[in-house]
């Protein structure tokens, strides 16, 4: 059994399948981004996604990640080591104080963004209400995830941009 952790291929054992996914995510693979709140499922900040969809650890064992692909904070940072644009943001925004509840935070605005790059202040209040931050009043958060919309918005154009070349090169080679 098999799953993907920021994109690299694990192999998982039985014993381990009834383990509970943040202690497993913490103790195993010493991911130590991913925090425990309170461990009953009432505050977020131990969000990670489970194919690109936001998850409480606390309340998943390892059984759900089999076969699937998850992300946690410590997978977000670009292939340079940079902050990824979002985490940027959060900087940039004061969005941090403590900083405990911001890894959950972050993943479950991306997990908004990556399905809607233009989201209203509404819809991202919505995408974080289940994480609960003790420190900032959530106006710099909403600021910081409004503010990164814009890099995944250029990073869909340049997407689209090269599928459009790749297209064009296919159609002059076909004639
Ligand atoms: S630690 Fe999981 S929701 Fe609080
Ligand atoms: S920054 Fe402290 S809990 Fe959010």
């Amino acid at each position: 059994m098999h799953t993907i952790i920021n994109k690299k291929q694990i192999t998982l054992s039985d014993p381990m399948l009834d383990k509970n996914l943040l202690e497993f995510i913490r103790e195993n693979l010493d991911l130590t981004g991913t925090k425990n709140g309170c461990g009953i499922g009432m505050c977020g900040s131990c969000m990670v996604l489970v194919d690109d969809k936001p998850v409480q650890a606390c309340r998943k064992t390892v059984r759900h990640i089999v076969g699937k692909k998850l992300l946690t904070i410590e997978g977000m940072a670009l292939a340079d080591g940079n902050l990824h644009p979002l985490q940027q943001a959060f900087v940039d925004a004061g969005a941090i104080q403590c900083g405990f509840c911001t890894p959950g935070m972050v993943l479950a605005a991306h997990a908004l963004l990556l399905k809607n790059n233009q989201p209203s202040r509404d819809q991202i209040r919505k995408a974080i209400h289940n994480n609960l931050c003790r420190c900032t009043g959530y106006q710099q958060i909403v600021d910081a995830i409004e503010q990164a919309a814009h890099y995944y918005r250029s990073q869909r154009n340049t997407s689209m941009h090269t599928h459009k070349i790749q297209h064009t090169v296919a159609d002059s080679t076909s004639q």
